[in-house]
């Protein structure tokens, strides 16, 4: 089977790219590399160079608002009677705090990118979708663990971006309900790195997120650690969060593809966590005791946007996709870690 995975050599994107070479699909990585390094493609190709194994990888450089070039993508694929027979499509800006700076390019690049996507999509008669969306589109959510049918009210622009998107999803299946198979993953925290220390998280400037930035005052590139609050209302002060393994996440994808691929028609919304809430305090203890490194830190003001908790309920993922997450904490510490001991400076 032919994928086409847009935004492939992202940090999700490229575990997802590994997984899915090994399950011996044919794929397509398109990125415009904005957020990402070209480098992740060589890695990927010497992950499977070094262990001998056969992989059929194609990769596109381009934006997904480029009309011409998203049909010459699938146009192409149809000429050599290799059809996309699914599009996992991540291709997007993801930063909360960029975009309530630039909401326009939010609005541009990942719902009109998703629209252009959609529209060569649906020319070429394939109708087989997994995107990533997100746990923000929860906003502030009043009751954890949260799940599928909370609340839906984003307070970014960049949650509003994926809120919009789901909606199109709806839209369009609605249209032709006997057409469309989509599965929309609504994504937790993904932290850590495949176990091989070839790809991983590596963040342009300074980490926004905790986990990548605690990996950084590991290595040293990054002093100190600023805790956001320590005065929320939570078992020891600091925010609570459902860190997922990137490669936990990445297994659910290859599931969504199984479900799709079983089914006539659908359209699905699903949480992709741990299904734990672990608080700041929790993260940094148990990198501290799994890796020996200390992270200093200090106690900042609250940082705008957050939230007290955010966890998943993830019963929705095992019952329909059969899907559970089997990375512990100490796991997701000392893979992320790894990564960043043997990629100092990540991948450039
Ligand atoms: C986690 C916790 C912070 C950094 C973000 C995006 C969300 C999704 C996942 C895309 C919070 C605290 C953080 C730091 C800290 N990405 N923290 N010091 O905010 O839950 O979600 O990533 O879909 O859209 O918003 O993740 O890692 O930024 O924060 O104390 O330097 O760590 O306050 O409690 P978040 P995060």
């Amino acid at each position: 089977m032919r994928v086409l995975l847009t935004g492939g050599s992202g940090f999700i994107g490229s575990h997802i790219a590994l997984l899915l070479l090994e399950r011996g699909y044919d794929v397509i990585i398109l990125d415009s590399f904005v957020n990402s390094s070209p480098n992740v493609i060589d890695r990927i190709k010497n992950y499977f160079d070094n262990n001998n194994l056969n992989y059929n990888l194609t990769t596109i450089k381009g934006d997904i608002r480029d009309k011409k070039l998203i049909d010459s993508v699938f146009y192409d694929s149809i000429s050599k009677f290799k059809p996309i027979d699914t599009v996992i499509h991540l291709a997007g800006l993801k930063s909360v705090s960029d975009s309530l700076i630039n909401p326009l390019q939010y609005w541009d690049i990942n719902v009109c990118g998703t629209n252009n996507l959609l529209l060569t999509m649906k020319k070429y008669e394939c109708y087989s979708l997994v995107f990533s969306s997100s746990a923000t589109i929860y906003g502030l959510g009043d009751s954890v663990p949260i799940k599928e049918d909370h609340n839906i009210s984003p307070i970014n622009p960049y949650g509003n971006t994926k809120v919009a998107i789901e909606n199109m999803f709806y839209d369009l299946y609605k249209s032709n309900n006997n057409l469309w198979k989509i599965c929309s993953l609504r994504y937790f925290n993904p932290v850590g790195a495949h176990a091989s220390g070839l790809i991983g998280e590596d963040p342009i400037g300074l980490p926004s997120n905790l986990f990548p930035f605690i990996t950084q005052v590991a290595i040293g590139r990054q002093k100190r650690l600023k805790v956001f609050g320590d005065d929320w209302d939570t078992k020891d002060g600091s925010g609570i969060r459902d860190y997922i393994h990137i490669i936990d996440l990445s297994e659910g994808h290859l599931a969504s593809l199984d479900y799709l691929n079983s089914k006539q028609s659908c359209m699905e919304f699903i949480n992709l966590g741990s299904g734990k809430g672990y608080s700041v305090f929790d993260i940094i203890k148990q990198f501290e005791l799994s890796t020996g490194r200390q992270i200093p830190f200090s106690i900042q003001s609250r940082r705008d946007g957050d939230v007290a908790q955010c966890y998943a309920d993830i019963s929705k993922a095992k019952k329909l996709l059969g899907w559970t997450p089997l990375r512990s904490l100490e796991q997701i510490c000392l893979d992320g870690w790894n990564w960043q001991m043997k990629n100092p400076n990540g991948y450039s």
